[in-house]
């Protein structure tokens, strides 16, 4: 969700302006997903890297988090969608983990949609924590190096339990994956457009969509084995 400060500035109005506007579009995005049966959505709100922002602006986001968990928390319940985070949830202010938790805890039966929301999250960060477990299981003799395969991987992330995206969408025209979930993306589809994120409507999700269904994904392949004559 890529754009906000430049849609703001825009505007001549403070860039904590556009994290509000961006709001509405997580909420079409959402609807978005959900009417056309997409079971995964996954938003990158917080990098790690974002913490060294001024002050003012992370606790305007924090603050901005807690207020739209709590307002949209009975919607999300109505329309089966499930909440979750990955990230490094402990060191959010304690009112966000409690907002985060709650929310977490009431829409856990939800199974229409499962949004999750990267908050202080890199992919990195990940990959470095999962590195540490895998090896301490090593030295204690619990896991034999030998036997780890990209499964095991995969079980010691954070995305643990959730399909790898098939598609990663990114807004303001830049076209970086800017260390979000660098091993889970290996075949995911790319799709990137100059919409800032306050702007980003249904439509734009939908028209990402179409445009992903028209991709032929060859996992390595040849065309051949995909699409048998
Ligand atoms: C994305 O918008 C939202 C967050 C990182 C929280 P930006 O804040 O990165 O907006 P730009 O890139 O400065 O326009
Ligand atoms: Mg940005």
């Amino acid at each position: 969700m890529d754009g906000n400060g430049r849609w703001a500035e825009q505007q001549g109005e403070h860039r904590v302006m556009g994290h509000a506007n961006g709001v509405r579009s997580v909420r079409e995005a959402l609807l978005a997903a959900t009417e056309i049966g997409v079971e995964y959505l996954t938003l990158y709100a917080f990098s790690t890297e974002n913490w060294k922002r001024p002050t003012a602006e992370v606790e305007a986001l924090m603050d901005l988090l807690v207020r739209t968990v709590i307002g949209e928390l009975a919607e999300l319940h109505t329309n089966g969608v499930r909440l979750n985070t990955i990230g490094d949830i402990d060191s959010l202010p304690e009112n966000c983990r409690k907002t985060l938790q709650e929310a977490i805890e009431a829409t856990k039966n939800n199974d229409r949609i499962t949004i999750t929301l990267a908050l202080s999250y890199s992919a990195r960060w990940e990959i470095v924590n999962m590195a540490r477990k895998l090896a301490t299981m090593a030295a204690q003799g619990t896991l034999d190096p030998a036997t780890i395969t990209d499964a095991t991987i995969s079980e010691h992330l954070t995305t643990v339990g959730m399909p790898d995206p098939e598609l990663l969408i990114r807004t303001s025209g830049e076209q970086r994956v800017s260390n979000f979930l660098l091993w889970q993306i290996a075949y995911a589809e790319l799709w990137f457009t100059p919409v800032l994120w306050p702007d980003f409507r249904k439509e734009h999700l939908f028209q990402a969509v179409l445009d992903y269904q028209n991709r032929e994904r060859r996992f390595g392949l040849v065309s051949e084995q995909i699409t048998p004559r």
